[in-house]
């Protein structure tokens, strides 16, 4: 059976996992947000933890509870949430992001709250966040030398959903990137996946719709067979 091989199979690695919806202030009372639950960045902690790693979770706005035997970390925007990935990858084996970051943020967030005045609001300017992934992808690229052995990135298409993905892969310089299909009653808040997940050595593996703990497994396998050096 696939569990007692799984079994402490990660032992003595050190994972980063991060989850969630990053939140970009507008005023002190509203932000930019997505609809991000964080089950799948939770799942995929929470079996890393049974399978025997040390596990960070950075955490963006979730509403769950912290996963038995996993460090949280818990942030509220992208910048926090760069600053907590780079902190956490720099000891890491692999590092699996899960997360919604937002993609831009406002300019310059209000310090005191928007009042609606008889006028038409504001604009509100954006200016684009820091991707990264793509950074921590980057820096290992440069010979980084406390880079994390195996970075995933995960991603949600329309359309062409594969041939998104892969061009997604390259562009990121991940190693695995999972893709999920969205729409048909699947991703945001709901227990199942249903991915591909594709690999920068050409390599694709369909995971059939199921709970986010399978998909989570199958993620953690094919970290596990690309990680280098197993302490055995
Ligand atoms: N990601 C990140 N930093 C960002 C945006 C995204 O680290 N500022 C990560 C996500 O955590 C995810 C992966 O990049 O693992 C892909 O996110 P996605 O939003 O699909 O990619 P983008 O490059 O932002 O492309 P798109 O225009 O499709 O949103
Ligand atoms: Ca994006």
């Amino acid at each position: 059976r696939l569990l007692a091989a799984r079994r402490g199979d990660l032992a003595g690695r050190r994972v980063v996992v991060t989850a969630g919806g990053t939140r970009e202030p507008i005023d002190p009372v509203r932000f930019i947000g997505n609809r991000s639950s964080g089950l799948q960045g939770y799942a995929l902690a929470a079996t890393a933890a049974a399978r025997g790693a040390e596990v960070t979770l950075i955490a963006a706005n979730t509403a769950l509870a912290d996963p038995a035997g996993v460090k949280v970390i818990r942030v509220e925007t992208a910048l926090e949430m760069r600053e907590a990935v780079f902190e956490a990858a720099a000891h890491a084996d692999a590092v699996v992001m899960a997360a919604a970051v937002a993609d831009f943020r406002p300019a310059a967030p209000s310090e005191s709250k928007i009042k609606k005045t008889d006028a038409e609001p504001e604009p509100i300017r954006l200016v684009k966040n820091p991707d990264i992934l793509a950074e921590l992808c980057a820096r290992r690229r440069e010979g980084g030398a406390d880079a994390p052995g195996v970075i995933v990135g995960f991603a949600a298409e329309t359309d062409d959903v594969l041939a998104n993905g892969r061009a997604k892969l390259r562009r990121k310089g991940c190693d695995l990137l999972v893709v999920n299909q969205v729409g048909a009653g699947l991703g945001f808040g709901t227990p199942d996946n249903a991915a591909t997940v594709l690999g920068a050595d050409g390599s694709a593996v369909e995971v059939p719709r199921g709970p986010k703990e399978a998909l989570a497994d199958v993620v953690w396998d094919l970290v596990a067979a690309r990680l280098p050096g197993r302490t055995a």
